[in-house]
């Protein structure tokens, strides 16, 4: 049994928030019984759930692992009509969104789907779910640096937690250094704010690591869809 306007919201009839205005606006009926109760707990195998008088249909659940390119929007439409991450997905009809988000000019992996348990449990804060991205800046950068970054840096919005710092190596030909970093939060920019608080601007930021995700096998701009395996393993995560 689960809450109705999870359930509506779940079958993608609209957002949570959105799915309660309808409840209160005495749009909904549960087995013929017009239902104005927020709490309202229901079966979504048997309750007969009407939304306007249309029944409410279970929409099969997609999940796939997107390798976002640079430049492009996480967001469901841009009233600049810049490149959204809807675009690569316009051959799938049913409607979908990104799992958290990446900034414009970050690329690499980003989860996409219809099921909001999932993404609800995922992009909770204690969650706390593993995101590795490899980090490229200007220049060589000490290793007290390097500690500090992994111990955590004091940003505008509080301490960052721990994190996983490698050192991949210099190149000499770019003048560039290549890191991989692990963090267990989401905040807002939070990679490019943890190099900026030390004076470094980040070159190229990529997510290659989500959980036990990896872009494995996914070119830049492709897509594939998750296993059934994978799909329980996030579940089950941690
Ligand atoms: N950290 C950032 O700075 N940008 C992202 O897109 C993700 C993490």
């Amino acid at each position: 049994m689960d809450r109705l306007q999870k359930v509506m919201s779940n079958c993608g009839v609209a957002s949570r928030r959105a799915s309660e205005q309808l409840i209160l606006e005495g749009r909904v009926r549960v087995n013929g019984v017009v239902i104005r109760e927020l709490g309202t707990k229901v079966d979504p195998d048997k309750d007969i759930i009407l939304v306007d008088g249309n029944r409410l249909e279970m929409q099969p659940k997609h999940y796939y692992l997107f390798n976002k390119p640079k430049g492009v929007i996480t967001t469901s439409s841009d009233e600049q009509g810049r490149t959204t991450v809807m675009d690569y997905f316009k051959k799938e009809k049913d409607r979908i969104y990104a799992v958290g988000r990446l900034d414009q000019n970050t690329e690499g992996l980003l989860l996409m789907t219809n099921d909001g348990e999932l993404a609800n449990i995922l992009m909770h804060p204690s969650k706390m779910v593993d995101k590795t991205y490899e980090v490229k800046i200007k220049g060589h950068i000490p290793n007290t640096v390097l500690q500090a970054l992994a111990d955590g840096v004091e940003l505008d919005d509080g301490m960052t937690a721990p994190a996983d710092v490698y050192y991949n190596g210099f190149d000499q030909h770019t003048g560039q250094t290549t890191l991989e970093i692990t963090i267990h939060e989401g905040r807002n920019r939070q990679v490019r704010r943890m190099f900026e608080h030390f004076g470094y601007q980040v070159y190229n930021l990529r997510r290659i690591q989500y959980a036990f995700l990896t872009l494995s096998g996914v070119k830049r701009g492709a897509y594939r869809r998750l296993t059934k395996e994978e799909v329980t393993a996030l579940y089950e995560y941690k």
